[in-house]
């Protein structure tokens, strides 16, 4: 057995432990367009842990929240107009579309790589195409945003890449998982436009495990969760997954042991993330992850790793420029489930419907390609 896969097969014992899943009852429907990931309702709760005391009241008490939606688009990663608009016309069609909701969404969520290579005129293009959004918007960054200038213009427009606010009672945070990546420029004596092109690669070998959460934002996620309700419901956004999926293409957090520890006391957790450009779910303890499409082009899955509770998207038509890409709209409903919905362009049906449809069934063992090989972990 692999390193990897023994410290995998102890993360498991240690996570996965009988009796702390979220929800046993959830299904996803391989056909349906909606993809339900539902999260910890209370009432839920109270059938599978009887143990819990005073979930009743809580229950009671917290219940009579107003449902409501918020949209999510990310991985837009445009260039600037002079060099090409090929991934316009894509964020364009999701911000009429969320935009068009009707009653319309209570905030949109952008989930980071709106710059293709972090250059002012990209972000500056970005923040000109989502105005035609009215509703309130709120931002986190990926690391094609980042990595040209460390951070400078996207804090210009954005302000602070790692925030929280309360709604309707749910308690949001945003988390920056791009912005603290180990120095691999100095040494190399690399511009930042070089800088900035090893980010841009999926695989990393020369970017090294840039994602990650830091010391110091896991303390103060701490402090922010202090004062909250444990059976609360909590929607962590990040640009990248908090567990571990692939970590040759960043998808996943270095620290993300880390993270589960703060989130561990908290039974209705949802991470919303970016960056894998792909329908993925997957739970960690008593925390749901979700991954959101992009509206600029689909990632494969990746080789190994793919959690297990993923039905997998559809594969692309190649031929066509908007199929495997789109947005989605997640509802919050008056029990604090959550129900996300792929809007994926021009498509009714977003899941796999059978296995043959996905490599990710072919009984055949796929090899990591060389560069993931050399990686260190
Ligand atoms: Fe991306
Ligand atoms: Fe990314």
């Amino acid at each position: 057995m692999s390193e990897l896969n023994k410290v995998r097969r102890e993360m498991a014992a240690v996570l996965q432990q009988p009796g702390v899943r979220p929800d046993p009852k959830l299904k996803i429907d391989r056909r349906t367009f909606v993809h339900r990931s539902c999260l910890l309702g209370a009432a839920t709760v109270a059938e599978t842990f009887a143990w819990w005391p005073l979930l009743n009241t809580i229950d009671v008490a917290y219940a009579a929240e107003a449902p409501f939606k918020f949209a999510w688009i990310s991985d837009t990663h445009l260039y600037e107009k002079s060099v090409n608009t090929r991934f316009v016309d894509k964020v364009t069609r999701a911000v009429q579309e969320v935009q068009a909701m009707s009653p319309p969404a209570d905030f949109l969520i952008f989930g980071g790589d709106i710059a293709q290579l972090g250059k002012p005129g990209e972000l500056e293009l970005g923040v000109e195409i989502l105005k035609e959004v009215k509703t309130r918007k709120v931002f986190i960054p990926g690391e094609h945003d980042w990595y040209l200038d460390l951070g400078k213009k996207w804090g210009q427009l954005f302000g602070e890449p790692h925030w929280t606010f309360d709604h309707k009672g749910v308690r949001f945070i945003g988390l920056d998982t791009v912005s603290r990546a180990p120095d691999y420029w100095t040494m190399r004596k690399l511009s930042p436009e070089e800088r900035m092109d090893y980010m841009a690669d999926l695989d990393g070998n020369i970017a090294g495990p840039w994602a990650g959460v830091g010391r110091d934002q896991l303390d103060w996620l701490q402090k922010t969760l202090a004062n909250w309700d444990k059976a609360r419901p909590v929607i962590v956004f990040s640009h990248n997954p908090l567990y571990e999926y692939y970590p040759p293409w960043n998808f996943w957090v270095r620290d993300w042991r880390d993270v589960n520890e703060v989130l561990k006391p908290y039974t209705n957790v949802t991470n919303i993330h970016g960056h894998c450009h792909q329908v993925l779910y997957n739970e960690i303890g008593r925390m749901r992850s979700i991954g959101m499409l992009a509206t600029s082009w689909p990632w494969p899955y990746a080789p190994e790793g793919v959690p297990k509770l993923t039905t997998p998207m559809i594969r692309v038509d190649p031929g066509d420029p908007f199929d495997g890409m789109g947005w989605s709209t997640l509802t919050v409903n008056a029990t604090d489930r959550v129900e996300n919905e792929y809007h994926m362009f021009g498509r009714k049906v977003v899941l796999a419907e059978s296995p043959a449809d996905s490599s990710l069934s072919q009984p055949e063992i796929l090899r990591a390609r060389i560069a993931d090989k050399m990686w260190p972990y």
